[in-house]
């Protein structure tokens, strides 16, 4: 068993976090002085223990100067843990970052079911300003609110509409966002789809390509001027984007050099057969992970958005109910996950961590997978995986930009020249 000790005055959003990132890797002694029972308060997140092997030890002794040998011999000290805050363990409490750190606004897409739900209870328990969920439609808005509100024991959860196979609906998103003008401090981009099937969205885009890319990357951009509004010395804004470690499995583009362009020959039907299509979300996956890369290469050092892709790893939810319908598939699912598979709230702690946890600097630009930065696939970070990168941000902006101006905008003002 490792101990973690968590040793950060602060109170709210912060130290919560620092408690999330012991509880995601896992088994842990969480340690705290004596003189600071509050920790062990918050530390029961929402009155529960969330975590069935984490234990408190209140009388962990002084640990202002991270000295190992003031820890009691009761402690199973193994790895002692310092976080990253350790060293302002000291320092005087300040009613301006407090509050600031306590009125965050954040905002998670796909949030009636799956990880995103569960996501979204486990923000709502951190008491933010303002908690945005989105699901499809209003009745899923109603549903998802009542029910991420009566999960966390709060009642200032709001729920939009924002539907990704459609641009419009992502439009009307970020128009609603632009009037009401506030900044956000953590958007999740965590809504997706899984399917075998070739279907074209009233944009005549391929389902899977429009929802997983397109969408997501549209709202990317437009959502790039709320976050940067909530930037300050100290904290940096956050685009998390949920991808998977599935774009391991996305099969290499062959030929992709003689495409005169890659949407265009991924969304053409001729193109997507029915082996296509099988590889369909490993591909919209890489294609989120090597999105991530070119605004993250483009943005200012030190960046104003930590943008970051993610990987919750295999987990229990409703992603899989469109392949389903396939019964080898259904078989193999069932079996896959009732041996391997995380619960869904397990992966949720994946969302959460680069959303509210420090360090966001150093993930930015970069690939997580279960909380810790790791390396892209091997297709992803060749030489040919550059190029299409770098082509499939050209023509992606070239795409948007024709679907909303404010593209353009945001990428002249908020974006450097490469
Ligand atoms: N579960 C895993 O093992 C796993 C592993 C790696 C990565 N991930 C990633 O984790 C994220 C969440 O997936 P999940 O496993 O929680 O799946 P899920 O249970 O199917 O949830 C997906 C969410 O996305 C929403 N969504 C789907 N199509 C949409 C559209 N056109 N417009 C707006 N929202 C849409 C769904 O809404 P509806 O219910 O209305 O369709 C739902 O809220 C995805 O990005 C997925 O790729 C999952």
């Amino acid at each position: 068993m490792s101990a973690h000790a968590i040793n950060d005055r602060r109170h709210g959003q912060t130290t919560l976090a620092h408690f999330f990132f012991a509880f995601v890797r896992g088994p842990c002694k969480l340690l705290s002085s004596g003189a600071w029972g509050e920790r062990c308060r918050l530390a029961k997140f929402g009155g529960e223990c969330i975590h069935s092997d984490f234990h408190i030890c209140e009388d962990a002794g002084r640990m202002g100067n991270h000295v190992a040998s003031e820890l009691p011999k009761s402690c199973d000290v193994e790895n002692l843990w310092l976080c990253e805050r350790a060293s302002v363990v000291m320092a005087k409490f300040s009613v301006l970052l407090f509050l600031r750190e306590q009125w965050t606004v954040l905002v998670v897409t796909g949030t009636n079911v799956g990880l995103g739900f569960e996501a979204a209870v486990h923000l709502a328990k951190l008491k933010p300003k303002r908690l945005l969920l989105t699901t499809r439609d209003e009745a899923k808005c109603k549903q998802a609110k009542q029910d991420v509100e009566q999960c966390s024991v709060t009642n200032n959860i709001e729920a939009w509409p924002l539907e990704l196979g459609s641009f419009d609906s992502v439009r009307k998103f970020a128009d609603r966002i632009e009037s009401e003008g506030f900044p956000i401090n953590a958007f999740i981009a965590n809504a997706s789809i899984a399917t075998f099937t070739y279907a074209k969205t009233q944009d005549g885009w391929e389902t899977t390509l429009q929802v997983n890319y397109l969408s997501t990357a549209l709202l990317s951009i437009l959502m790039l001027p709320h976050l940067i509004k909530s930037t300050t010395a100290s904290d940096t804004a956050r685009l998390v984007i949920v991808a998977s470690d599935a774009h391991f499995r996305a099969n290499k583009l062959k030929g992709v050099a003689n495409w005169p362009s890659i949407l265009g020959k991924l969304n053409d039907e001729e193109y997507c057969t029915a082996s296509v299509m099988k590889n369909r979300y490993e591909l919209s996956k890489l294609l989120q992970v090597m999105f991530v890369r070119e605004p993250a290469s483009r943005l200012p050092n030190p960046t104003p958005v930590s943008v970051t892709s993610i990987n919750p790893g295999f987990c229990h939810s409703r992603l899989t109910r469109s392949v389903e319908s396939n019964l080898v598939m259904k078989l193999m699912v069932h079996v896959g996950k009732a041996l391997l598979a995380r619960t869904t709230e397990m992966g949720s702690r994946a969302l959460m961590h680069p959303a509210v946890e420090p360090s966001e600097r150093d993930r930015h630009g970069r690939y997580m997978s279960c909380v810790e930065v790791a390396e892209e696939s091997d297709y992803a970070l060749s030489e040919e995986g550059k190029e299409i990168s770098r082509r499939l941000w050209e023509e992606t902006i070239e795409i948007l930009a024709k679907i909303d101006p404010r593209v353009n905008q945001i990428i002249s003002q908020h974006l450097l020249a490469r």
